[in-house]
């Protein structure tokens, strides 16, 4: 018997779920009723952490290694998955990777496609193979996860601005898509300014190892004066995950602390 909760009975599959936002998606989406795939390329995190859901949640997580860029690990992942959750009707395209600090001129392709390859071709692999299932779930969502650098630019960050504007005008495309259809899957991007994950390191690197400082510095541009916490961002993957957000597709949700009202 499902579980309760705002995503009782789904299947969820998050990306990169080993830490950071995935892990706090996962946590959510299982408190939540759903069962979750957490994959990610720390194989040993994603089973740390599902072990960590089942001592809670009997038989709510299942682990699996999963480099996002590589098709053929999509395709073998989503089998298991599916297999073991009795079908899929969430998505979470959530891993990623920052890119090097660099101007354009001094930028490399090695860089660039390094950082296109995590964050952009992942997200068209994901849709490609779960899509399938989605569909025969009868109400699918696919959430995926890109940054206020896909809607604002900053100097040094081009291939990261670049992958994530490209994930929320793709996120588009297979909404409508999907749509036109008749599918019943939807498609939405999150775009998250600064939140407390491991992301952050190079900034507290930079900041001398004071993680204080280099929480103050970053919250300087956000109008609501710091930064996030996972579950900000896990609140809202939750309410595009569940059928609460039936009418809603295609669509960017900012979670930036009023950053981009400016
Ligand atoms: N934390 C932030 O400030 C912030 C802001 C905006 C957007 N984001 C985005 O949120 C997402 C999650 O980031 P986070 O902050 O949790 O970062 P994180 O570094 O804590 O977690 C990212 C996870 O992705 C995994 N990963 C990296 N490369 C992978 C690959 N090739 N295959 C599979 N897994 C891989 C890592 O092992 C890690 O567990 C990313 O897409 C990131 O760009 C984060």
């Amino acid at each position: 018997m499902a579980r309760p909760g705002r995503v009782a009975g789904k299947q969820a599959l998050i990306t990169g779920a080993a830490g950071g936002l995935g892990e706090a998606m996962a946590w959510m989406l299982a408190r939540e009723g759903a069962r979750v795939a957490v994959t990610d390329l720390n194989a040993g995190g994603a089973e740390a952490l599902a072990a960590a859901i089942n001592a809670e949640l009997p038989a709510a997580a299942f682990a699996y290694a999963h480099d996002v860029t590589d098709e053929a690990a999509w395709v073998s992942v989503v089998e298991r998955a599916v297999a073991d959750m009795d079908g899929l009707s969430i998505l979470v395209n959530n891993a990623g990777i920052g890119c090097d600090f660099v101007w354009s001129e001094q930028d490399t392709l090695e860089n660039w496609r390094r950082v296109q390859a995590v964050n952009v071709e992942s997200v068209m692999f994901g849709c490609k193979h779960a899509m399938p299932h989605l569909r025969a779930s009868g109400a699918g969502s696919i959430v995926n996860i890109s940054s206020v650098a896909g809607l604002a630019a900053a100097p040094g960050m081009g291939a990261y601005n670049a992958t994530k504007a490209a994930v929320w005008m793709y996120t588009k495309t297979v909404a409508l898509e999907a749509a036109k259809g008749d599918w019943n899957v939807r498609c939405n991007s999150v775009h998250p300014v600064f939140i407390k994950t491991p992301i952050l390191d190079p900034f507290i690197a930079m900041a001398g190892g004071d993680e204080a400082k280099a929480h103050e510095r970053l919250s300087r541009g956000i109008p609501l004066k710091r930064i996030g916490e996972p579950n900000d961002v896990a609140y809202c993957v939750l309410y595009l995950a569940s059928d609460e957000s039936k009418f809603v597709t295609g669509a960017e949700f900012k979670i930036d602390g009023g950053m981009l009202a400016q």
